[in-house]
């Protein structure tokens, strides 16, 4: 048979994607974290792996699908968020912008699978079906044996739920819970997730009406988390809009790296943290460190970190800023606070052991 012959659409899936393999799977499995350490892994949108010392991984917001295919009928669904939000009924272009730099099912380990929220790119079905499906284990504060938890608020619980993950596996968590895994301690905090207020379960013609309504069920729909650790304590807040709240959390816990949603909003938009808003979120916060995530993933909301660093040197001296901006790559890894100093991320470039052995072209000068 020939080459030709033996080529499939199916075989060319399989054989492409994810675009990343096993790469960084075994990246991550091979990685032993120092003492006094915290490894983490930027895997597309706010999806972030996070490894200790002892060897504790936790995923939060993992999430593997992507956005728009095809243009079908051109139509948002009446009730979607975006169009609660701006009124709207056009197709969404959300096409996702960046690869699969994981593969969901040839993770071997994980010690919990965390969400900020219930939002279909901060949650994983597949994921989910690999960990439950393998019986994947840890072991809880005692040392005794149990099946990998999966931690989130009430929404994100049901959508867990719904998709066959036993009850006993899931941890609803609201602002204030604390969970203790390994070397690590989750500290649940309040989401300021505005877009998840506006999101309703029925995205039918039969929508439900909020006009009017102050909605009080944040908690249930969104958290934001705290991930103390060996290496310092990591901010995750999920998709949270800026807050003048970030200054309580920034009062009453020490911070060293904060993630924040970041994303340029079309027009009639207010669901992503702009530049502005990244550093406002870092001096309330007190971190030490801010990385903008999220910005990677969409389309028709990619954002320039640049702008994040031209305003950042523009007000460091004046507002005598504490912390920096850490401008990440997805698929890159971030060791804190061994790379507290860095700016800016780039991919490892090889070629290190080039004329360790002998050359092999017409003459020296040649290149
Ligand atoms: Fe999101």
């Amino acid at each position: 048979m020939s080459k030709i012959d033996e080529i499939t659409r199916e075989k060319w899936i399989l054989e492409t994607f994810p675009e990343w393999g096993t790469w960084l799977n075994e990246e991550i499995e091979g990685e032993q974290v120092p003492k006094n350490q915290v490894a983490m892994w930027w895997l597309g949108c706010t999806g972030i792996w996070l490894k200790t010392p002892e060897d504790c991984n936790i995923t939060i917001d993992l999430w593997s699908g992507n956005g728009k295919r095809t243009h079908g009928d051109n139509k948002m669904k009446p009730g979607h968020q975006m169009a609660n939000m701006a009124g709207c009924r056009m197709m969404q272009p959300n096409l996702r912008a960046i690869p699969f730099v994981l593969d969901p099912f040839a993770v071997k380990h994980v010690d919990a699978v965390l969400a900020t929220h219930y939002h279909q790119d901060h949650m994983d079905p597949n994921f989910a079906a690999h960990v439950v499906k393998s019986g994947m284990k840890t072991v809880d504060i005692n040392g005794k044996e149990i099946f990998v938890p999966f931690i989130g608020p009430k929404k994100s619980v049901e959508y867990w739920l719904k998709w066959g993950v036993p009850a006993d596996r899931c941890i609803t968590v609201k602002p204030g819970d604390k969970i203790k895994i390994k070397d690590i301690e989750i500290i649940a905090l309040d989401s300021f997730d505005r877009t998840c207020l506006v999101t309703t379960d029925d995205t039918s013609e039969n929508r439900e009406e909020l006009t009017g309504i102050c909605p009080t069920d944040m908690d249930d729909k969104a958290v934001n988390y705290l991930i103390k650790t060996p290496g310092g304590n990591i901010y995750h807040s999920g998709d949270s809009h800026y807050s003048i709240y970030f200054a309580k959390h920034g009062k009453d816990h020490e911070i060293d790296v904060a993630f924040g949603a970041f994303g340029e909003n079309p027009i009639g938009m207010a669901d992503k943290m702009t530049s502005v808003d990244i550093l406002r979120m870092a001096e309330a916060l007190r971190c030490k460190i801010v990385i903008p995530i999220h910005h990677d993933v969409w389309t028709n909301f990619m954002a320039d970190t640049n702008e994040i660093n031209v305003l950042y040197d523009m007000k460091k001296y004046r507002l005598d800023y504490q912390f920096h901006p850490f401008i990440w790559e997805v698929g890159g890894k971030y060791v804190y606070p061994r790379d507290k100093d860095k700016r800016m991320y780039h991919h490892r470039r090889g070629f290190e052991d080039c004329f360790e052995h002998p050359q092999n072209i017409p003459f020296r000068s040649m290149l």
